[in-house]
């Protein structure tokens, strides 16, 4: 253990270095015979206390409160630091003992200190206040006897002893708390992830439920919008053909009876916009008609089991079913070429095809385009084993960046509504994980973008569509 003496009486060293280290010699003697100023900065070990003897202690001397504190700085350095200083009260020319204590806490706050002094014009609670650290000091008085001095080292020197072991056990301690800290932030983060994928998926569970139920009903509602349709187109063919029955009627009798043309009113405009009319209210029911069946095929309960499918209808009825979602941002320009059946799920593709569609909707329209400069175009052709079907848009498009994540689930450039990061995760999945297909992309920035898909149409299945 390290003990610094602090006195500028040359004399008193030697009574230390008797009590603190008696059966070692002293390191140089001579040496304290030199005028106090002339000493090194670093001080002198003047003697070791016999190390069998427990505490062993190493003393330095300094003879000046300046040197006293280099010798403290040292010993932090070093990482020897000491464990008590021995301090006088006046040490002429330089810092008295309490102006030196100051300076060694500022260093070595753990240090402890027993203050030597003659003197007893200090009130020694002003003095603690002044010092701070009170449970590191104690105070005797001069002359003392070899006890004193002896017993204080001793318990003062055990004290630093275990508040530094104590010291060191907190540093662990608190090394292992930042460790374990640092360890569930971590989990938080992942934690507070997962909750965030869990979220949207969720969500997007909550909407798919709700697309199965519309499906479902569609199919139904479709059955329901067919049957007024078909009497209402039945009824308009009628009066079409009575019309015409009319007129040759009222033709007749006019040629008949010469009936005066003020009683025939307005014949000449009826004849002409009543067969318009009926003509458009046949073409008005039989789109409806059509539309219906799209959404009856869309949503056919047969669509969800494997069986060999018409990829080209599918395509022409999601087209159909996707009208609002492109209308006024695109034309379609659609080329399909004669396809075997593909033995597939054709609702799962259906879904596919969707989700391609819509976003080339929305990439379009992010791209300021109207139904002029808008397209949307597939071409859907056979390769071999494979049928190849590409969808192409003039939109937006997009960086690398954004190519690197497309097909990430929950991944979306739109905004909460308008996308989930779904389509292309879900897409990808079918085509290449269900049916061993593939799905690539090439995209260009303010120029378009276009999907490419290869189906393997499953050998034996096939025929000619
Ligand atoms: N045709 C396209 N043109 C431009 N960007 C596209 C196109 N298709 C997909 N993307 C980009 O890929 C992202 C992921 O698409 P998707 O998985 O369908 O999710 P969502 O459409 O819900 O955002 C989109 O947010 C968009 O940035
Ligand atoms: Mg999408």
């Amino acid at each position: 253990m390290r003990v610094l003496v602090v006195d500028d009486n040359v004399a008193i060293h030697a009574d230390y270095a008797k009590i603190l280290a008696p059966l070692m010699p002293m390191a140089d003697p001579d040496a304290l015979d030199r005028p106090a100023l002339e000493r090194p900065a670093s001080g002198l070990v003047s003697a070791v206390r016999n190390p069998g003897t427990s505490p062993s202690y190493e003393m330095v001397s300094a003879f000046q409160g300046r040197q006293a504190l280099g010798c403290v700085d040292e010993a932090v350095r070093a990482g020897n630091p000491f464990a008590l200083a021995f301090v006088d009260m006046r040490m002429p020319p330089g810092w008295d003992g309490l102006e030196t204590i100051e300076h060694l806490w500022a260093l070595d706050p753990a240090l402890q200190v027993v203050i030597c002094s003659a003197l007893s014009d200090y009130d020694w609670h002003d003095v603690l206040e002044r010092l701070g650290h009170p449970n590191n000091l104690l105070v005797i008085n001069q002359p003392f006897d070899a006890i004193e001095v002896l017993q204080s080292a001793n318990a003062l020197t055990g004290k630093w002893h275990i508040e530094r072991q104590l010291q060191r056990h907190l540093a662990r301690l608190e090394d292992t708390v930042k460790l374990r800290t640092l360890n569930l932030d971590e989990k938080d983060l992942q934690l507070n992830e997962q909750t965030r994928l869990r979220r949207l998926a969720e969500a997007d569970l909550a909407l798919a439920q709700k697309l199965e139920a519309v499906g479902r009903l569609a199919a139904g509602i479709a059955h329901e919008i067919n049957t007024p349709i078909q009497y209402i187109s039945d009824s308009v063919h009628f009066l079409g053909t009575a019309f015409d029955e009319l007129l040759a009627v009222v033709a007749a009798a006019q040629a008949e009876c010469a009936v005066a043309p003020r009683f025939l009113g307005d014949l000449g405009f009826l004849r002409d916009e009543v067969p318009l009319a009926i003509e458009r209210t046949i073409e008005g029911t039989q789109r409806v008609a059509t539309i219906v069946r799209a959404m009856k095929d869309f949503a056919h309960p047969d669509a969800s089991e494997m069986a060999a499918s018409d990829v080209n209808r599918a395509i022409e009825t999601t087209l159909l079913i996707a009208l609002n979602e492109y209308k006024y941002v695109a034309t379609v320009d659609l080329v399909c070429e004669p396809l075997p059946l593909v033995v597939c799920n054709i609702g799962e593709l259906s879904q596919v095809f969707l989700n391609l569609i819509v976003n080339s909707a929305h990439a379009l329209a992010d791209a300021g385009r109207d139904t002029v400069t808008g397209r949307i175009t597939i071409r859907t052709r056979r390769n071999g084993d494979s049928v190849e079907l590409d969808f192409g848009d003039n939109g937006c498009g997009m960086p690398q960046s954004v190519m690197d994540r497309i097909y990430d689930p929950f991944f979306t450039t739109k905004e909460v509504g308008r996308g989930s990061g779904q389509g292309l995760a879900i897409a990808r999945s079918i085509v290449v994980d269900k049916y061993a297909g593939r799905i690539s992309a090439t995209s260009t920035p303010d120029v378009g973008t276009r999907f490419s898909i290869c189906l393997p149409i499953v050998a034996g299945s096939a025929s000619t569509a």
